[in-house]
């Protein structure tokens, strides 16, 4: 098939489809819940997590303020709030009243976890890099919240249970109820796929 080649980073720089998820921040008396795709995980030890915001963001100036966020995961059946959350701004709007989202208390920070979440991790700041306009959040979990049932001991989702929110992109939302899950073991490939 033919490519095409360009010298610039053209429209899929973001590579979608990515697990659309919810980091939520407080301070003050101020809560704030927003939508994040751009992010990963860095360490399991120390245990890292990574995302990208733009720092105009009101959930950016809550954990800068409190230095401690939450990550949280919805199931595919809650990919409206997911939608609403990123598309309302907490500066004006209080999104937990807005649309009904029900908190628990967290563990060890002050950012609230999402009762619907079935996995949630607290997270303090340990590094930020700005990168113009968008701020990169290292944090440290410090606490994990886990939906009995929702998740396998090899750390992989019980799709049976609850489907994550993929995001497409360009507004657009994949539900794999149906999809085919392949195990594609990485030392069989290595080893099976040489010429
Ligand atoms: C599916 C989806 C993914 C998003 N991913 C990001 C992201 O990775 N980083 C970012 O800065 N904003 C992202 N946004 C936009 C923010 O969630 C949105 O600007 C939100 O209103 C910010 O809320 P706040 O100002 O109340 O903090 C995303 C929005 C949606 C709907």
């Amino acid at each position: 098939m033919a490519k095409k080649v360009v010298d610039n980073v053209g429209s899929f720089y973001q590579h979608y489809p990515r697990i659309a998820l919810i980091v939520t921040a407080s301070y003050g008396g101020k809560e704030n819940a927003m939508t994040i795709a751009w992010h990963m995980p860095m360490s399991k030890d120390p245990p890292l997590i990574a995302f990208v915001t733009g720092t105009s963001h009101f959930t950016y100036k809550l954990i800068k303020q409190s230095g401690e966020f939450a990550i949280n995961l919805l199931p595919e059946t809650h990919a409206e709030i997911v939608a609403a959350i990123g598309g309302s701004k907490g500066e004006t709007c209080d999104k937990f009243a807005t649309y009904g989202i029900a908190r628990e208390k967290s563990l060890k920070t002050s950012a609230p976890i999402l009762a619907d979440a079935y996995a949630a991790f607290e997270c303090k700041v340990v590094e930020e890099k700005i990168y113009d306009g968008h701020s990169m959040i290292t944090g440290e979990v410090v606490a994990t919240h886990i939906q009995e049932g929702c998740i396998w001991d090899d750390g992989t989702v019980n799709m049976e249970k609850v489907i994550p929110v993929l995001y497409m992109g360009s507004e657009q939302y994949l539900n794999i109820e149906q999809a085919n899950v392949r195990t594609l073991k990485r030392d069989i490939y290595a080893r099976e796929l040489k010429l």
